[in-house]
């Protein structure tokens, strides 16, 4: 095994329990930083998986956690922030000041293998163009991957990531439950949902695969999707399928301002509705050497939606992420 043990930033997440769960289940020494402890603590029964308390934005942390590894994956994201220029601080923090710091951690300790996470719609060229900070934070990030001349990387870029736990499904799901009629900005923005459960192994094929040094790979499911079709979906596995209405641009983005702003977890922002102006689909199949069939939706979502948001989202939804 040439990587026995990874220090997965952004392991105690939705994906990152999942790439913690198959790096255990292959053997691997696992190692988990987290801001609060019971944040990680669903990850206690992992054999081989330790959750520490620790200030990854603090470098002489960071450098002890990355010293003691021999591959680092770095998982950590956020879906809205404050609005700034170019993006908030809170993007800054974790989307492009974090991956520039891993790397530079890594070339201290000398670990070269390094899996990044980013987003589908990022472009190597075109982050001046993308049309969210959202996207041009994540572009700016994979840029100081890439540059960092001692690593062998890999970045992947999922689009919208389903399973048991998500923020996407079930949130439309419980929307559903207490709305009468869906008013949806962006309703037919295009997606391409793909399994956590698949995203997790591509990181674990990846890992001791030295053809995907230096690529960065799209991942999405077989089906592509509107906004539309996913929300009817929810509804009717979740139990409580409502009428959708559509809102014209101009109502889109005044709902999301207002979601913005409403109090408890953010819901939507205006940021996010610009993200939905390009469509979130991949330019072809997921590479062969991930060795990977993508799972439909139908084959999983139906059960969990079912079942209603398991006892893990509803948590990360209470913690404002
Ligand atoms: N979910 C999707 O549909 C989707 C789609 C495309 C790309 N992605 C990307 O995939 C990655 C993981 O997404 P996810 O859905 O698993 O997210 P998540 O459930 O919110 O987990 C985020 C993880 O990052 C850590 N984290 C967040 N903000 C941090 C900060 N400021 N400083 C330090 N740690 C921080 C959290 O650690 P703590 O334990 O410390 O809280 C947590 O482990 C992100 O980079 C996201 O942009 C996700």
């Amino acid at each position: 095994m040439a990587h026995a043990r990874i220090l997965l930033i952004g392991g105690s997440g939705f994906i990152g329990s999942q790439v913690a769960a198959r790096l255990a289940a292959a053997g691997r020494r696992v190692t988990v930083p987290t801001r609060r402890y019971e944040r990680a603590r669903h990850l206690l029964p992992l054999p081989t998986v330790e959750v520490r308390v620790a200030d990854i934005h603090d470098d002489a942390q960071l450098g002890r956690l990355v010293a003691q590894a021999d591959a680092v994956v770095n998982l950590v994201g956020i879906l809205h922030d404050r609005r700034g220029t170019p993006w908030g601080a809170g993007f800054e923090q974790a989307h492009v000041r974090l991956p520039a710091r891993i790397a530079a951690a890594c070339a201290a300790s000398g670990v070269r293998r390094l899996l990044h996470m980013s987003a589908l719609g990022v472009r190597e060229d075109g982050e001046p163009s993308l049309p969210s900070m959202y996207l041009r934070s994540k572009a700016a990030g994979e840029r100081a991957v890439r540059a960092a001349p001692t690593l062998d990387w890999t970045i992947f870029r999922p689009s919208v990531v389903y399973g048991p736990g998500d923020r996407f499904l079930n949130l439309f799901a419980r929307l559903q439950a207490w709305l009468p009629v869906m008013p949806l900005g962006r309703a037919d923005a295009r997606f391409q949902p793909v399994f956590v459960g698949d995203v997790a192994q591509a990181f674990v094929n990846a890992l001791d695969r030295p053809v995907t040094h230096g690529r960065c790979y799209e991942l999405a499911g077989p089906e592509v999707l509107t906004l539309r079709q996913l929300v009817a979906l929810a509804g009717v596995h979740g139990g409580h399928r409502r009428p959708i209405v559509a809102l014209p641009d101009t109502l889109g983005r005044l709902q999301a301002a207002l979601l913005e702003f409403a109090p408890g977890p953010t819901l939507m922002s205006r940021d996010s509705f610009d993200s939905m102006s390009i469509d979130n689909v991949a330019s072809g199949p997921i590479a062969a050497e991930l060795d990977l069939t993508p799972t439909p939706l139908g084959a999983i979502a139906p059960a969990y939606l079912r079942r209603g948001p398991a006892p893990f989202g509803t948590e990360r939804m209470r913690a404002r992420r």
